[in-house]
Formats: structure tokens, C-alpha cells, sequence
């Protein structure tokens, strides 16, 4: 009876430490698997997770960045006339040619009102290739600027890759919501008439994708053209990068400027200027855009008149701004009228990657520039 027992009590004994060890295993493993499980992108989007999400940040770290490169500009030509690329100018090019000439007009604004707190940033949204009508390309490779590339469209995001700007990329396209999302995007060339959901969009750039998931059910098998494409709120993009002190914020998305402009949070991110594409676009929108920006704490400044980018809309940051007074000096830098061809080659032919050719302009703000 004494021996039963006491071989019962062993028994007991070994039965409750397996079971106490295999507690002990199996809660460290759901812990492990605690600290390392993240929902995939689709999930995340179902859940609607922040954009502040430590997941979210990291998925668009591994997965849809890339990081400034340090290998040499490869600005090879990608004409291609049959869909309108264009050759990368120099900055003198572009100025002379008047087409690119944003680019200036946004950097006199910077220099003029925002004070350099160290180094300069860009976060421009609908980058395309980084090259093909770009306004930071200039302000990265001259002027020691760097900052983020946003692009929804694979192939011109491929493109983008191998050109080795040195700013970060994103392959994404924006989120509407302060939400990860997802979208349908038509690529397209650029300048050919396009029609998005029943809505005709004449120019079509082919860096954004602006379509709304709750439209997809009203398309149908003929709509084979439209791709998904995932949206990831900006705010993301900058804690993935690191960076929210932003000098130049260059928007160009066809259509969803306000939508995403509202996603941003505004006490977490310093946006010196903006510069916003407007063209095409009701009175009625662009007032919206000025109430909301306004509204944010930033001054209306101008309007772009003419060049590749007509009616894009700058605005300043009024702690930046101090009024009339600023109006008129900016107003005398325009472009063409400023820089001053101190020396150098006016070949329209130059090899932009020929150091030889560049030329030295002089400037009221910035003295002479090697443009
Ligand atoms: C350019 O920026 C880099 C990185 O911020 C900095 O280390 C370097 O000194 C800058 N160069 C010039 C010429 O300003
Ligand atoms: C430079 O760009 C061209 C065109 O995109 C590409 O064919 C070539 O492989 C690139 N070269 C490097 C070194 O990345
Ligand atoms: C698109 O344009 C065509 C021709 O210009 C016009 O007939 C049609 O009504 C337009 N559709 C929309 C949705 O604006
Ligand atoms: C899709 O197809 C349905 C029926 O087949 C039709 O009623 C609807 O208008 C179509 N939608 C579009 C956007 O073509
Ligand atoms: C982010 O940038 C700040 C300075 O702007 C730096 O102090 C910090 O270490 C950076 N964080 C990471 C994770 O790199």
C-alpha cells in the first residue's frame, strides 16, 4: 500500500514539473512570437493601423525603401519620344529653357526666407524617374540638399533606383487616410489623355496613384489596365527616413493634394514651403487648399506662372515670412532676371555630367553658383 502511494507521488511529481516546463516553453514562445509578429501589409490595411505604427514603419523600411546612394549619378538619357520622356537639362539649361524653371523660383524662396539649420531637405511626392521633370534633382546635386523620393508606378521607380540620387526612395503611392491603403493606378504615359474612373484627366502623371479603393468594385473585367498599388501615409515615409524637418515640400499628385495634405501631422513635421500643383484645378479647389494651408499657419505666396509647372501654388511658413516687405525682394528674384552668367559654356549641347561645362551664374542671394 506504502509503495503505491509513494510511486503515485512520484508519478504526480514528474507529471506536474513536464507540465510546468511545457508552460514555461510554450508562454516564452508566444512571447517570442509577440515581440516579432507584425500583420502583412494587407492586414494592416484592414486594421487601419496608425501611420505611426512601429510595424507600418518597419514594412516600409525593409520593403519599399531605398536609401541615398553614394555611387556615382547615372543620369543616362532615357528619351523615349514615343510616350515624351526628356532628357535631364543642367541647371542652366533649365533656367535658360525656362521649363524646369520651378526649381529656381522654389529654391530663391528657401534661401530667401528659411534660415539653414544644417542640412536642407526635400520630400517631393510623384518623383517619377528623379530626373524626368524633376525640381529637387538640381537642389541635391548642387546644393548638398537630400530627403525623400516618393513613387507609386514600378517602372519608373526602377528607374529612379538606378539613377543613385542621394535621397532616400519610396515605392509607394500616398495614402488618402492617415491609414495604410490600397489604390488603383492606371500608369500612363505622361501628357496623354487618360481616363480615370469615368473622370477625364488630361494629363496624367504617371508618378501617382490617386484612385480609391472603394471604387474597385465598380470595376469591371474591361478595366484590365488599373494595377493596385500600395499607399502608405507620408508620415510614414518620414519616420521611415528619419527626417521631418522638411525645407521644400514639392506636391504633385494629380488631384488628392488636400486629402493627403490633411494626413499630415503638423505638430510633428516642420514643412518650411510648400509647393503644390494646382493646374487645371476649380478656383473653388485651390481656395480649399488655401483655407486648409492657412489654416496650418502658412501664407499664400505665389502662384507659378508658365514654364513646365504653370500654376503651382508656394506657400510659406509665417513664422518664415515677415510680409510685404519679404513679397517684393522675392518678387525682383525672379529667375531669368537674377542669374548672371559670370562664365563659362552656353552650348545647349553640354554634358550634364561633364564638370567643364558648367557654369558659374551670380545671384544676390546665393553669389556665384556653379550651375
Ligand atoms: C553636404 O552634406 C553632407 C551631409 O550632410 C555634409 O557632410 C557635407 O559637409 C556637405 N557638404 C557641403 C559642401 O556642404
Ligand atoms: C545606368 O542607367 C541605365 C539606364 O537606366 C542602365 O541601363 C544602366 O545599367 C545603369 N548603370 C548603372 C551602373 O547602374
Ligand atoms: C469626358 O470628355 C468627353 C469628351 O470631351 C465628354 O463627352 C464626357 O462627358 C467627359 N466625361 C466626364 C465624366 O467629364
Ligand atoms: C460593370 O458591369 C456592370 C454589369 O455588368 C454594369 O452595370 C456597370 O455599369 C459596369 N461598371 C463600369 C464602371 O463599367
Ligand atoms: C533620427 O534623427 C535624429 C536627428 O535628426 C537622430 O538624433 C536619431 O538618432 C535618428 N534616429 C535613428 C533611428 O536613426
Amino acid at each position: 500500500m506504502r509503495g503505491f502511494s509513494r510511486s503515485m507521488n512520484i508519478k504526480n511529481l514528474y507529471v506536474i514539473t513536464m507540465c510546468g516546463i511545457l508552460l514555461i516553453y510554450l508562454m516564452k514562445k508566444q512571447r517570442n512570437q509577440d515581440a516579432t509578429k507584425c500583420l502583412s501589409f494587407e492586414e494592416m490595411v484592414a486594421e487601419k493601423v496608425n501611420m505611426e505604427d512601429e510595424c507600418l514603419v518597419n514594412y516600409v523600411k525593409n520593403r519599399r525603401m531605398c536609401y541615398p546612394s553614394t555611387l556615382q549619378y547615372n543620369l543616362t538619357t532615357r528619351i523615349d519620344k514615343k510616350i515624351g520622356y526628356v532628357t535631364p537639362l543642367t541647371p542652366l539649361q533649365s533656367y535658360l529653357s525656362e521649363k524646369d524653371a520651378p526649381w529656381i523660383e522654389a529654391l530663391i524662396a528657401v534661401e530667401t526666407f528659411v534660415p539653414k539649420r544644417g542640412q536642407r531637405h526635400f520630400l517631393e511626392c510623384g518623383a517619377i524617374d528623379g530626373v524626368t521633370f524633376s525640381t529637387t534633382l538640381h537642389l541635391e546635386r548642387f546644393l548638398n540638399w537630400t530627403g525623400i523620393l516618393i513613387e507609386a508606378d514600378d517602372r519608373f521607380y526602377s528607374d529612379l533606383k538606378r539613377v543613385h540620387r542621394r535621397a532616400y526612395g519610396v515605392h509607394a503611392c500616398v495614402s488618402r487616410d492617415s491609414y495604410p491603403s490600397v489604390a488603383l493606378f492606371k500608369p500612363s504615359p505622361i501628357y496623354v489623355a487618360s481616363t480615370f474612373l469615368g473622370h477625364n484627366v488630361t494629363k496624367v502623371n504617371p508618378g501617382t496613384g490617386y484612385l480609391v479603393s472603394q471604387h474597385r468594385r465598380e470595376l469591371n473585367g474591361s478595366d484590365v489596365d488599373f494595377i493596385e498599388v500600395k499607399c502608405i501615409p507620408i508620415y510614414t515615409a518620414l519616420l521611415a527616413a528619419n527626417i521631418t524637418n522638411i525645407d521644400l515640400f514639392v506636391l504633385d499628385i494629380e488631384g488628392v493634394e488636400l486629402e493627403v495634405l490633411k494626413t499630415l501631422p503638423f505638430e510633428k513635421v516642420s514643412v518650411a514651403i510648400f509647393m503644390i500643383e494646382m493646374a487645371g484645378k476649380p478656383e473653388s479647389e485651390r481656395k480649399l487648399l488655401r483655407i486648409f494651408l492657412q489654416s496650418k499657419g502658412y501664407i499664400f505666396y505665389d502662384s507659378i506662372n508658365g514654364g513646365m509647372h504653370p500654376g503651382d501654388e508656394i506657400f510659406i511658413k509665417d513664422e518664415y515670412y515677415k510680409g510685404e516687405e519679404d513679397i517684393e525682394k522675392l518678387k525682383i528674384l525672379t529667375p531669368r532676371d537674377t542669374f548672371k552668367i559670370v562664365t563659362g559654356s552656353k552650348d545647349e549641347d553640354v554634358d550634364s555630367n561633364d564638370l567643364k561645362s558648367f557654369v558659374i551664374a551670380s545671384h544676390p542671394v546665393f553669389g556665384h553658383l556653379v550651375i
